[in-house]
Order: structure tokens, then C-alpha cells, then sequence
């Protein structure tokens, strides 16, 4: 483990505010356990690796989605559109059932629950967890992906949602 020497010290407020300018892409990441759908929204999925393919995502070790999400045999990666803000703040709100109306979802052959008018979804195996300082880095081996409506996606900067705005 690096030492930290007070020098390097990071201030919690600056280190939040410089990783807020941070724009990342907003996905839920689904699964199914004991029967149950359950999900969460994250700003940390990424792309690992093509062959094999690979995606990762980081979760927090205080979850308790995670606590159940981890018991489930594959999960789903919902990659969210521009106008799916409200469903993105749902999926990150304690003590509400993320999926009741009005989230829209079904489940696919293998019981993985997915969302419905996503851009895409991508289905995926566990295949690595990792404690990582106060989260877990969580890989996932990829078994397909179904583009559903691929839009503009949705964006988190600066503590709120926006949408895509390309060059030209
Ligand atoms: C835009 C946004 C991005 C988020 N990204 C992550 C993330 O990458 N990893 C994570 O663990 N939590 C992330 N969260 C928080 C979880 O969605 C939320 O705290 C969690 O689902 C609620 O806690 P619970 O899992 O204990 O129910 C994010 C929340 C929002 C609104």
C-alpha cells in the first residue's frame, strides 16, 4: 500500500469538487436475488477489455443494494438516455421500490431483470471482485449486449444530470 505523507493529504472537499468536473455516462447496473430485482445507479462503469470483453463498475461497500446485487448469477448494465434522469434518481433513492411503476422492465432468459427504452443493455457474468480502498471494483465478462434506443445518453457533471450536445 502507497504511503500517504501529510504533504500529500487530500483535502475531501477539493478532491470531491475536481472529480465532480469529472462528466460520466449514467447506467443501472440489475440483477436478480432470491427472486428479487434489485439495481443501482452508477456513474463508474467503464470499459475494460475487447477480448475478452470486459466491463467494470465500482460500488461502494456501504451498498446495500450491493450486499444483495452480489449474490445474483449475472446482472445487467442499463446504459441510460438523455431523458432518463428520473429513473436514474430512483435507482440511487433508499426506501423505495425501484421497481414499481413507473419503471418499465421485464426479464430476460436468464431472469436478469432489464430496463425497457434504455440506449442499450449489456448482460454480463461476474468475473472478478475487488476490494479497492472504500469500494469494490467489480469486472464483469460479457455474454451480449442489445442495443435498444441507442440515443444520446444521459450525463452526470457537477452533482446533475444533463444530456449530450456534440460538435456540429
Ligand atoms: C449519478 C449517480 C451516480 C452514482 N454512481 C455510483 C457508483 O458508481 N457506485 C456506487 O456505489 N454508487 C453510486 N451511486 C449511488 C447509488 O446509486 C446509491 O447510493 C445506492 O444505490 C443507494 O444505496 P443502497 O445501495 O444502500 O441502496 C450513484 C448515485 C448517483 C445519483
Amino acid at each position: 500500500m502507497t504511503e500517504i505523507l501529510p504533504s500529500q493529504a487530500v483535502d475531501p472537499a477539493r478532491y470531491r469538487q475536481a472529480l465532480a468536473l469529472h462528466a460520466a455516462g449514467v447506467v443501472i447496473i440489475t440483477g436478480s436475488s432470491e427472486g428479487e430485482p434489485v439495481g443501482l445507479t452508477a456513474t463508474s462503469f467503464s470499459s475494460v477489455s475487447l477480448d475478452p470483453p470486459l466491463v467494470s463498475f465500482y460500488v461502494d461497500r456501504s451498498s446495500t443494494t450491493w450486499a444483495s446485487l452480489r449474490n445474483a448469477e449475472r446482472f445487467g448494465v442499463n446504459i441510460l438516455g438523455g431523458d432518463q434522469a428520473e429513473l436514474a434518481a430512483r435507482f440511487a433513492r433508499k426506501g423505495v421500490d425501484r421497481f414499481a411503476e413507473p419503471t418499465a422492465w421485464r426479464l430476460d432468459e436468464h431472469g436478469t431483470p432489464l430496463l425497457d427504452d434504455v440506449c442499450a443493455h449489456v448482460l454480463c457474468l461476474p468475473h472478478t471482485t475487488l476490494e479497492i480502498g472504500d469500494h469494490f471494483l467489480v469486472v464483469g465478462l460479457v455474454t451480449g449486449t442489445e442495443l435498444v434506443a441507442p440515443g444520446r445518453p444521459l450525463l452526470y457533471h457537477r452533482g446533475r444530470f444533463g444530456r449530450f450536445l456534440p460538435h456540429g
